[in-house]
């Protein structure tokens, strides 16, 4: 049996059931969140890109990953409080000499640049997200990707459990992954219990928080599993021999590399 792994990519990932999933883009070599660290992601090769989605005050979904714009511009405040026209003044590239000027993009904009060339994860922060089922940021995040015809393409992920139950809600075909956060959960249920309860289909955590035992019990239970965030190649071959269904790095080109070297692992 092959590892469980993502079936949203756009052709049958280089090596056998495992994505390389470009974090925030090639984020190593580009600004985080950008078309830039998009089409870098592309260029490399990676199966699919992770992307944080927050709303502007005009509630557009824009692709960022803090709630403060500091980290990302230097700038002051928070995406929340600033229209999409406000963010689009902030330089988001002032990190990389090569980048700079380069706009926050929103979630359109991401969806037109990936249409047809790379699965993305939709990583829908905490910050977004509220108790209404409707009308909220996961049901214009879903709208988007079917106005993009991404629909086969996309997995929603989220910290905040809610977002999970209200995409499944709005369409239940929308692929969802639990990202793992030890508040919400105790510590007796294991990975594959807390996916089954919350409808979703993949399980993603962090390299620190997997064990042997998640590993068997999401394997046992067909559920595939993803790991973040993983630029080093040591731990990229543990993790690939442990059976992880998807690695996601801000170094895809290094991913995918180690990937196709390690010796081939069936479970
Ligand atoms: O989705 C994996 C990873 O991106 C989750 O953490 O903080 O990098 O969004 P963070
Ligand atoms: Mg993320």
């Amino acid at each position: 049996m092959g590892r469980p792994c993502h079936t949203l990519l756009f052709r049958q990932p280089a090596r056998e059931g495992f994505a390389v999933i470009a974090h925030r883009g090639a984020s190593a070599y580009f600004p985080e969140n950008t078309l830039l660290s998009l089409e870098g992601a592309i260029d490399m090769d990676a199966d699919m890109a992770e992307i944080d989605v927050l709303l502007s005050r005009d509630g557009v979904p824009v692709v960022v990953h803090n709630e403060r714009i500091h980290r990302a511009t230097g700038g002051r405040g928070r995406v929340a409080h600033y229209t999409l026209a406000e963010l689009k003044r902030f330089d988001f590239g002032y990190r990389f000499k090569a980048a700079r000027g380069e706009q926050i993009p929103t979630l359109e904009e991401v969806l037109e640049l990936c249409a047809g060339r790379i699965a993305l994860n939709i990583e829908i922060k905490s910050g977004a997200v509220q108790d209404v089922v409707l009308g909220g940021v996961e049901e214009l995040c879903i709208d988007l990707v079917y106005r993009h015809g991404m629909e086969s393409h996309v997995a929603f992920s989220s910290f905040d459990p809610r977002a999970l139950l209200h995409c499944k809600i709005i369409d239940p075909s929308a692929v969802t992954a639990v990202l793992y956060d030890d508040r919400y959960y105790l510590r007796t249920q294991t990975p594959a219990a807390i996916v089954e309860h919350l409808r979703a289909d993949a399980f993603n955590c962090s390299k620190e928080e997997i064990t042997e035992k998640w590993m068997a019990d999401c394997a046992a239970h067909g559920v595939p599993v993803n790991i973040y965030t993983v630029d080093d190649e040591k731990t990229m071959r543990r993790l690939i021999a442990m059976g992880v269904g998807g690695i996601f790095s801000n170094r895809p080109d290094v991913l995918r590399k180690t990937a196709l070297e390690a010796p081939s692992v069936v479970r």
